[in-house]
């Protein structure tokens, strides 16, 4: 399926006016989404039939679409057949999927994605980081503990933090700052 590998691919996925982290699980040549009620991706979705996968190496955006919305200037309009999608302006590539909400549960949408078409910006290189890597731990670990204050939670991002501070770079660290803001944990190590 082009440029997703198999099993799940954390994106960053854009809707209509919208970007969240999301996970695309590719398996037996079928791509799919679980998308939580709730969220602005769920309701965009449901009412426009579309998603971008951005493929983003940038561990501050991971952070701050987890937790709040990007300046539409971040935006970027593409022809995709007859439809017009959004992608990021960052993405070094992108895939528009055609989506179709399949099954519903009580907590989440089952999304089945086609897709449309992708392109490659750029072409980098990102050698393995444990710090970006945890730092995308981190963020998924934040978003459910916002919701449950779990200490379970709560240890696992610290656990991840203490990564971030021995193996990331300059931008991890600057993403570990803007998470702990959003948690409002203070200066914790
Ligand atoms: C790496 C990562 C992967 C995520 N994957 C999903 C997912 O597959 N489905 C989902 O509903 N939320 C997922 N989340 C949580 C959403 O990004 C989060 O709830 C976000 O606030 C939703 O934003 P929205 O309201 O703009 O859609 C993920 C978060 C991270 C950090």
């Amino acid at each position: 399926m082009g440029l997703l590998r198999e099993g799940i691919n954390e994106v960053i996925a854009t809707t209509y006016q919208n970007a969240a982290p999301m996970g695309l699980i590719y398996r037996n040549q079928v791509v799919r989404m679980v998308v939580f009620r709730g969220s602005h991706t769920a309701e965009r979705i449901r009412k426009h039939g579309w998603v971008v996968a951005n493929f983003i190496y940038d561990p501050v955006v991971y952070v701050k679409t987890a937790f709040e919305d990007l300046p539409q200037e971040d935006f970027v309009g593409e022809q995709v057949g007859e439809i017009f999608v959004q992608r990021l302006s960052g993405a070094e590539a992108w895939a528009a999927y055609h989506a179709e909400v399949d099954q519903e549960t009580d907590e989440a949408l089952i999304v089945t994605l086609s897709l449309l078409e992708e392109k490659i910006a750029t072409l980098a290189l990102h050698p393995i980081n444990r710090g970006f890597n945890s730092i995308i731990d981190a963020t998924v670990h934040a978003t459910r503990f916002q919701q449950s204050r779990d200490h379970r939670l709560h240890d696992l991002i610290r656990h991840h933090a203490s990564l971030v501070r021995r193996c990331g770079g300059a931008r991890e660290l600057e993403a570990l700052d803007l998470l702990y803001t959003y948690l409002d944990f203070g200066n914790e190590e």
